[in-house]
């Protein structure tokens, strides 16, 4: 990751965090227990690599950051409910995540469930309110579309197909990832197009690059699984072979799967091509995600 790549991505997430933390519900009264275990999966140290997307491609697409710092919250709290959700015993049955105990681990599984669910409904709630854009419309395509990337044939339903084990040939491997992981990446990029209004061709480049950034960004994570340490990654590593995960490394092999990622990664960088300067920022996510070993 070069330097510039490296201030780029703690600027999004030191905004991220700043402006989620005026956002969560304060630790207060008997339900308080609920709001400290929001802070804890959303605010811990995690990446921020949606909110970066988002300020990257909305600054391609010439948008202020404080114009976009709303709409990056609501995606990084949808994340930070699908990773309480993922981890639960009755899914992959985690204990540690960004190095520290999960949600349930750290506080119980009702609490759990609930922090979730409110980190959900949290999002919404943010692109909803006028401060977020003062358009209705505006507000309401964004509302759709967090909802569609989060759903059935969203997040949810990549889940539904990775719990499922059924996702046994290369096809249906690459479309559970597209919808588990690739769904909520897309997302990145179709809020700052929702605000600017943009039109093809732009539109089409960042929604083709968003797709392959998605995909390579989870065979990373497949490949971590494999060759990273627990102590770097933050979180249990070679645990998808053992509980009969299908994914990219476990069907192809390392080296397999390390060629479709490189041949991933070259395509994605071509669909940046009719941006030519302006997309520098994403060549920068796109090998941060590629360099990156946690
Ligand atoms: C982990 O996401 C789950 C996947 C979709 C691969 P991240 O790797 O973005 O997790 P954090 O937010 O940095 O912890
Ligand atoms: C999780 O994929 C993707 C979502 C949370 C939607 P994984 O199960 O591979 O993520 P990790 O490895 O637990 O972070
Ligand atoms: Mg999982
Ligand atoms: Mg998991
Ligand atoms: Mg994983």
């Amino acid at each position: 990751m070069t330097p510039d790549t490296a201030g780029r991505l703690a600027a999004a997430a030191a905004r991220t965090e700043s402006v989620l933390s005026t956002l969560l519900p304060a630790v207060d009264g008997p339900e308080g227990r609920l709001a400290e275990a929001m802070r804890y999966a959303v605010l811990g140290p995690g990446k921020r690599l949606r909110p970066f997307l988002v300020f990257e491609a909305g600054s391609v697409l010439g948008i202020e950051a404080d114009r976009l710092e709303r709409a990056a919250c609501a995606l990084e709290c949808v994340h930070a409910y699908s990773l309480v959700h993922d981890d639960l015993p009755c899914m992959d049955d985690d204990d540690l995540r960004r190095g520290r105990p999960t949600v349930h681990r750290a506080f119980d599984e009702a609490t759990a469930v609930l922090a979730g669910d409110a980190l959900q409904t949290l999002a919404f709630e943010i692109l909803g309110a006028p401060e977020t854009h003062p358009d209705g419309r505006v507000r309401a395509d964004l509302v759709v579309c967090l909802a569609r990337a989060s759903g059935a044939r969203g997040m949810c339903g990549g889940q539904m197909i990775d719990l499922s084990g059924r996702s046994d040939d290369l096809g249906t491997v690459a479309r559970m990832q597209r919808l588990k992981t690739g769904a909520l990446i897309s997302a990145a990029f179709e809020f700052p197009l929702i605000l600017s209004h943009a039109q093809d061709p732009d539109r089409h480049a960042l929604l083709a690059f968003a797709h392959d950034l998605g995909l390579a960004y989870q065979i990373v994570d497949d490949l971590l699984d494999v060759e990273g340490e627990s102590a770097v990654v933050g979180k249990a590593t070679g645990k998808d072979a053992g509980r009969g995960k299908i994914n990219f490394v476990t069907l192809l092999g390392v080296a397999d799967a390390r060629a479709r990622l490189d041949l991933i990664a070259d395509q994605a960088c071509a669909h940046l091509d009719p941006l030519g300067a302006r997309a520098d920022p994403l060549r920068g996510c796109l090998e941060f995600v590629l360099d990156r070993r946690r």
